[in-house]
């Protein structure tokens, strides 16, 4: 199949080749840095397919263009497909494929290493050790063993953390819906959510973004939480209100943060904006805490991770090429 590529960095396109190459090198790509977007969708024209990201634009404009251009799948090389409007998919007659699971052991171990650096400062030390500084004031971290670690959401990632805080020998609060017997197996314990906040001197949360987890660490929250707690979010921006977090770390409420998501990235991540002016006054401000460590959304990436997605989505390509309909459809009947 002809395969318009957009947000292609050179790490996608390495992959997706690798991946291409597999499977007989069966499928042509054309390579986009460009998001997609209404200006851009006309370089798709003559593609059967068009692959995109998590911040690529897939409303009702742009699915319009690109299936009157020949277009008949959008390949997502994600899990989450919040960005695509389906009611305009269904009408326009477009599959959409896109990628379930991959490797929840890459965005697990990434909420950890922000643990242990956040604790340990080793962001800190790096810095100051090029400078021959080999001074240890304010390098001061805590034993994780012995410390109670709160688990929001023990899915294909969370009990994965929850698996690996445990053998740091930490005690495992959990809150999810719907309870794993796993957590059990592995020595953690179901609490309720105000358990959680109130005991817990480390929260990472591994949630999705619905309605109800929109906010969920937000002013209400945080002032229940023990005093210089470390908050983690490696799942959506949004789960935390980035300013209750701001008064909570100005007040001393909150210890520790360390971020992979924002609820505002699709302005930022992804992007070499070093020689730009950042325009988001929350997002600077954070950065400015010498408790907050941010990493902009690179969970997923791994070698295994990448390998996963890039395989998931020529899959999906060459099942539709059979089918007529992808390995890992998003249903378009209706959203959710
Ligand atoms: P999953 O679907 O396997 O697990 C999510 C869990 O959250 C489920 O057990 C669900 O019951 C639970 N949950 C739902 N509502 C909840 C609530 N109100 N309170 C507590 N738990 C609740 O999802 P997975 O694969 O573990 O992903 C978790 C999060 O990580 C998602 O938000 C996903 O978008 C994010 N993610 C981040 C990546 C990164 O690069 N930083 C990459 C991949 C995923």
């Amino acid at each position: 199949m002809k395969i318009a590529v957009f947000s292609t960095r050179p790490y996608d396109r390495e992959f997706l080749d690798h991946a291409n190459e597999a499977a007989g090198g069966r499928h042509a790509f054309s390579w986009y840095e460009a998001r997609l977007n209404a200006n851009t969708a006309n370089l798709a024209r003559g593609h059967d397919c068009v692959c995109a990201f998590v911040n690529d634009q897939l409303g009702a404009e742009v699915l319009e263009i690109l299936a009157g251009q020949g277009t008949r799948l959008i390949a997502l090389r994600s899990a989450g497909f919040n960005n695509v409007d389906l009611e305009a998919a269904r009408r326009l007659g477009l599959s959409i494929g896109r990628v379930p699971a991959y490797s929840p052991d890459a965005i697990a171990e990434h909420a950890v290493a922000l643990i242990l650096s956040l604790n340990r400062k080793i962001h800190k030390a790096y810095a100051r050790v090029r400078e021959g500084n080999f001074a240890l004031e304010g390098l001061l971290g805590f034993d994780l063993k012995g410390k109670v670690a709160g688990v929001i959401g023990t899915g294909r990632i969370g009990i994965n953390v929850a698996r690996i805080l445990k053998g740091f020998g930490c005690e495992v609060l959990a809150s999810d819906p719907f309870e794993t017997p796993e957590l059990t197996q592995i020595g953690g314990r179901y609490v309720p959510r105000e358990e959680l906040l109130a005991r817990c001197d480390i929260i990472s949360l591994h949630c999705p973004l619905t309605p109800d987890t929109h906010h969920l660490i937000g002013r209400e929250a945080i002032r229940t939480m023990k005093p210089g707690v470390m908050l983690i979010n490696t799942s959506r921006g949004a789960v935390m209100d980035a300013r209750a977090v701001i008064a909570g770390l100005k007040s001393g409420q909150v210890g520790y943060v360390g971020l992979d998501v924002y609820e505002e990235e699709e302005d930022l991540f992804f992007e070499d904006l070093s020689e730009q002016v950042i325009r988001d006054d929350v997002f600077v401000r954070l950065m400015t805490f010498p408790n907050v460590l941010i990493t902009g959304h690179q969970g997923f990436f791994t070698r295994e991770a990448m390998t996963a997605i890039a395989g998931t989505t020529l899959a999906n390509i060459s099942a539709f090429e059979e089918t007529g309909t992808p390995l890992h459809p998003v249903p378009v009947e209706r959203r959710g």
